[in-house]
């Protein structure tokens, strides 16, 4: 049976693992021995992964289409505006007819439903490359990037500030699967999805939503951001900047986390924004690991759902 990834949900805690460790792996380039390395470095070979993209993207096209060339397999552009779905074709049959040439597919698009409804309707794996409610993978580079700087996930207090967004959610399934420690400082207007923070915290996960962004980054050995306002937001600039002004990353807020606390931003960043210039290209900045993490991350997801 195909297996998606639409959400961090849709891999075990256990497969989540085995992802950070197979990307570690082949990020340390130890994965096979140099005799079988050719072999088993393209276990997608001959294979086609499909990458259709409705909103812009640097990382995530990027390191998917490498990864796929990297992996073996040729990875095909599909524009909604240059293939028939433009034109009114339904998600329905375009994913009926992209599962008889593709091997997989990775869909970035605006609601989350759009993702689900072709899911549903494909006879191969189908990963959310981004919708307006979640980032997983994403925040799969974000936990490998974390384990290599802290040594593990298990007790890391991880505080995010800013906007509620799709990063903020899937950081939020995050918790509930991993033993992070996750505290939200969130503009009351622009909180979380409230299901998905109500599902995490039910099953008692430990993440903690707050107004005040000094009291989330108290003691964190971790701070995160995103920009304020989301691609397909665009409309909201003005408005959210006046709402969201005192959730920057600066210096003052990062003195009050562990003074060797690590800086956290999916990228990319509107700088004097969301996070100022000296703290994004501080020491303390990771926020390019994070960056490449998603390469190697995303070969692991792929041989996961797609070699077999
Ligand atoms: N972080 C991220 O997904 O970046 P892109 O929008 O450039 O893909
Ligand atoms: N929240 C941002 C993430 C970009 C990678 C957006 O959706 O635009």
């Amino acid at each position: 049976m195909k297996k998606d990834f639409l959400t961090l949900r849709d891999l075990s805690v256990e497969e989540i693992n085995a992802v950070l460790d197979r990307a570690s792996e082949l990020k340390s380039g130890k994965d096979v021995s140099a005799r079988d390395r050719v072999v088993s470095t393209c276990p997608l070979i001959g294979k086609s992964i499909g990458l259709f993209f409705e909103k812009a993207s640097t990382r995530t096209r990027i390191s998917f289409q490498t990864g796929i060339y990297q992996l073996g397999a040729q990875a095909v552009d599909i524009s909604p505006g240059e293939s028939q779905l433009g034109r009114g074709e339904t998600i329905e049959d375009t994913a009926k007819v992209l599962s008889r040439y593709l091997h997989g597919i990775v869909i970035r698009t605006f609601a989350h439903d759009t993702i689900v409804k072709f899911a549903k309707n494909a006879s191969i794996p189908v990963i959310n490359g981004l919708t307006d409610l979640h980032h997983p993978c994403q925040v799969l580079a974000d936990l490998l990037t974390i384990k290599e700087k802290k040594g593990g996930l298990k007790d890391i207090r991880l505080a995010y500030i800013g906007d509620g967004n799709n990063v903020a959610n899937s950081l939020i399934e995050a918790s509930a699967l991993t033993e992070i420690d996750l505290v939200l400082a969130c503009p009351k207007d622009h909180a979380p999805d409230a299901g998905i923070y109500e599902t995490a915290r039910s099953e008692g996960a430990k993440v903690k939503l707050l107004i005040d962004p000094e009291e989330a980054v108290k003691g964190a050995d971790a701070l995160y951001t995103d920009v304020w306002v989301s691609m397909g937001q665009e409309k909201e600039h003005e408005k959210k900047k006046q709402t969201l002004k005192g959730y920057q990353i600066n210096k003052g807020l990062v003195s009050l986390a562990k003074a060797d606390a690590i800086v956290m931003h999916c990228l990319p960043a509107h700088r004097g924004e969301e996070i100022t210039n000296d703290v994004m290209d501080s020491p303390q900045s990771v926020v390019f690991d994070q960056a490449e993490n998603r390469l190697h991350t995303q070969k692991a997801l792929l041989e996961m759902l797609i070699s077999s």
